[in-house]
C-alpha cells in the first residue's frame, strides 16, 4: 500500500502575518471567534490540572483561549511563522502555562497515554479525505489517555445544503458527508459524545451588520445549530469524543 500523502499544498508561512486579521479581526470574525472559543470552553470545562494538547494551534487561538483557566497547555504546529505569531500573542497576554512544539500532526512528538484533552480547530478537513485524516486521528488517539477526551471543530459538508455539494462538484470534497457520518472518521479509536453545529452559513453576514445584534442575541440565534435539524445545516461543526 502506498503511504498517503498528508502534505498540504497551502503554505501557512506565507499566510502567518495576515492569519489573524483576515480571519479573526471584525465584528462577524469576532463573533465567530468568541462562539468558537465558548463551544470549546464549555465542552472542555479546564481547570489547572488539565494536560491540554492543542494540534495545529496556528496563532494560537484555542491555546490562548484555554490558558486562561491555568490548564497546562502543549500547541503544535509546524509552520515556524505561525507558531511566532502565537508565542508573541502569549508573551503579550502574560501566560506561562503554554509550550509550543513545532511538530508534524501525522507523527506527534510525544509519548503515548499523556494527555487528558486533545483538540483541533479548523484543521481536519484541510486533508481529504477520510482515510488521509484519520492518519491524524490515530494520532491524537494514541497520545491521549484512556478515557480522554477529543474536541475537533470541522467544516460541515452540508453548509446550508447547497453549498457543501456545490464545493463538491467543483472538487473541494469535504471527504464525509455531514453529522451522521462522522463515525467514519472517528470509529473504532472513539467514542462520539455530542455533535453541535457552529453557526449557520452567511447568517452573521446578513443579520449581523443589519440589526447591529447584541453579541447575546447573536449567540443564542447561533445556539439553534446546536440542535436537529439545524445541525446538519451548520457552516462548521464541533465534535466531542472519548478515547475507547
Ligand atoms: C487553518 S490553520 C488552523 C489554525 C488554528 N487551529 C485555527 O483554528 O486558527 C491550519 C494549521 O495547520 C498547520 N498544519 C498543517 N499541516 C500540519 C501538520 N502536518 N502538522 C502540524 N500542523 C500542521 C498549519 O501550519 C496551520 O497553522
Amino acid at each position: 500500500m502506498t503511504k498517503p500523502d498528508i502534505r498540504l499544498t497551502v503554505d501557512y508561512s506565507n499566510l502567518a502575518k495576515t492569519y489573524d486579521a483576515s480571519r479573526y479581526e471584525g465584528s462577524i470574525a469576532e463573533f465567530r471567534l468568541s462562539y468558537v472559543l465558548n463551544t470549546i470552553t464549555e465542552m472542555i470545562e479546564p481547570t489547572s490540572n488539565m494536560k491540554i494538547l492543542d494540534v495545529a494551534t496556528g496563532t494560537g487561538k484555542a491555546a490562548l483561549a484555554l490558558a486562561d483557566r491555568n490548564a497546562e497547555i502543549t500547541a503544535l504546529d509546524y509552520t515556524d511563522a505561525m507558531l511566532r505569531i502565537a508565542q508573541q500573542k502569549t508573551k503579550d497576554a502574560d501566560y506561562e502555562n503554554i509550550q509550543f512544539v513545532k511538530g508534524d500532526a501525522a507523527n506527534l512528538p510525544f509519548e503515548s497515554n499523556q494527555f487528558d484533552v486533545v483538540v483541533s480547530l479548523n484543521f481536519l478537513h484541510l486533508f481529504t479525505p477520510v482515510h488521509r485524516q484519520k492518519i491524524f486521528v490515530r494520532e491524537m488517539h494514541r497520545v491521549l489517555r484512556p478515557g480522554g477526551m477529543l474536541v475537533i471543530e470541522l467544516l460541515n459538508y452540508y453548509q446550508g445544503v447547497f453549498i457543501g455539494p456545490l464545493r463538491k462538484r467543483f472538487g473541494y470534497d469535504l471527504g464525509f458527508n455531514g453529522p451522521g457520518d462522522l463515525p467514519i472518521l472517528l470509529h473504532p479509536e472513539f467514542r462520539i459524545d455530542h455533535v453541535v453545529g457552529g453557526h449557520l452559513p452567511g447568517m452573521w453576514r446578513i443579520f449581523y451588520p443589519i440589526s447591529k445584534m447584541s453579541m447575546r442575541t447573536s449567540q443564542s440565534l447561533a445556539s439553534l445549530t446546536r440542535y436537529r435539524p439545524w445541525k446538519y445545516f451548520a457552516f462548521n461543526l464541533f465534535i466531542q469524543a472519548t478515547k475507547a
